[in-house]
């Protein structure tokens, strides 16, 4: 072969050569822009903005991102993702609620929802219920089966247990829950149950009736009772701690004298009476045992507005009855310390909601 032969061919396989890099190259360049999209350009085609992407980025892990693959856009990620209760590892259920109902729906009431395993379908009295300030999770059924299209009327009522009648569902009491114990008509004590010490009421602050409290219930009582003396207002025990015995004669009695009706509206049946904790008295004025007379009293007016300074509420108030399931009773209070008897006065709430949400629900 010839020298000039030899030099074209190797001219040929020079081109044929820069051909194969060249076509190599466009091969490598194909690959990376249309097969080999990173993830900030795959999410950008979904739909997501720079500022979403940016956001996902952070705070989801490559796997997460890779189930995103899967979804069309989802307008919703970037606010859920950015919400205090987000778990990460709840992403895909939380999606798939969102999808199953809308993206404008509550966030974090979906959060709650899915965080909580409630399988009720998402609507608006489900997100009312939750939202309401005295929900309880462990109520939820109750509350869904309870009859009323008032979401107040449901929280008060089931929490109140007022779902199941009156003695119809009774329960011993937790006495763990010490002054904060509850004895109703769902609740009961023990034959031979009272709180602490039981300490006889010195005459100063009785009205010789000789009855004894809990020591605690007894000191604050005997501060209340002079502090209000020092203004003028003459409070005294009526009747205080009352033994099961005693009890089961007094309710037996009225009975008798006034039927079951009458004697469950203002008589406690044995255990279920909150005189037996010794937490508990019927207050008058000094000299006079009448109950009835009190709410006519300068001394009921400041019992009132005062008590809970002292730790004791008004225990069956007005407007309350069907929930305490005892008539109006303006002479009884219950001690359960200044802290919780503030609250309840402060928000007009029955002994009965208050036990339910913070002392049942969260001890
Ligand atoms: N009078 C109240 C309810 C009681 O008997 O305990
Ligand atoms: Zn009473």
């Amino acid at each position: 072969m010839s020298t000039s032969k030899k030099r074209n061919k190797s001219n040929i396989l020079c081109v044929l050569c820069v051909i194969l890099i060249f076509i190599v190259l466009l091969l490598f360049i194909l690959y990376f822009c249309v097969f080999n999209d990173n993830d900030e350009k795959r999410l950008s085609k979904i739909g997501y903005s720079n500022d979403e992407i940016h956001t996902l980025m952070e705070k989801l892990s490559d796997s997460q991102i890779n189930e995103l693959y899967n979804y069309d856009y989802l307008p919703f990620l970037e606010s859920l993702i950015g919400l205090e209760n987000y778990k990460q590892e709840n992403m895909l259920s939380y999606i798939e609620y969102v999808n199953k109902i809308d993206s404008n729906s509550d966030l974090e009431i979906v959060i709650y929802l899915v965080n909580s395993n409630i399988n009720y379908p998402y609507s608006a009295k489900l997100v009312d219920l939750v939202r309401s300030k005295y929900f309880i999770l462990s109520r939820l059924d109750r509350y869904m089966k309870y009859d009323s299209d008032d979401i107040n009327t449901i929280i008060t009522n089931v929490n109140s247990n007022l779902d199941y009648k009156f003695y119809s569902n009774i329960n011993p009491t937790d006495t763990s829950k010490e002054t904060l114990l509850i004895v109703n008509k769902y609740y009961y004590l023990d034959k031979n149950y009272s709180y602490g010490n039981l300490v006889t009421i010195d005459k100063k602050y009785d009205n010789k009736t000789g009855s004894k409290l809990s020591s605690v219930a007894y000191e604050a009582f005997k501060k209340l009772v002079d502090d209000a003396s020092k203004k003028g207002y003459y409070i005294r025990n009526n009747s205080a701690y009352r033994s099961y015995d005693y009890q089961n004669s007094l309710y037996s009695n009225y009975k008798i004298l006034n039927g079951l009706a009458w004697a469950d509206k203002w008589s406690a049946r044995p255990g279920h009476s909150e005189h037996q904790t010794g937490l508990a008295l019927d207050v008058g004025v000094k000299g006079k045992l009448s109950l009835d007379s009190f709410e006519g009293s300068n001394e009921f007016i400041w019992m009132r507005d005062n008590a809970h300074l002292y730790g004791f509420i008004l225990r069956y108030p007005k407007g309350k009855e069907y929930i305490t399931g005892y008539g109006y009773e303006p002479w009884h209070y219950r001690y359960v310390g200044v802290d919780v008897a503030t609250y309840i006065y402060e928000n007009n709430i029955t002994f009965e909601e208050y036990y339910a949400y913070f002392v049942e629900n969260k001890m």
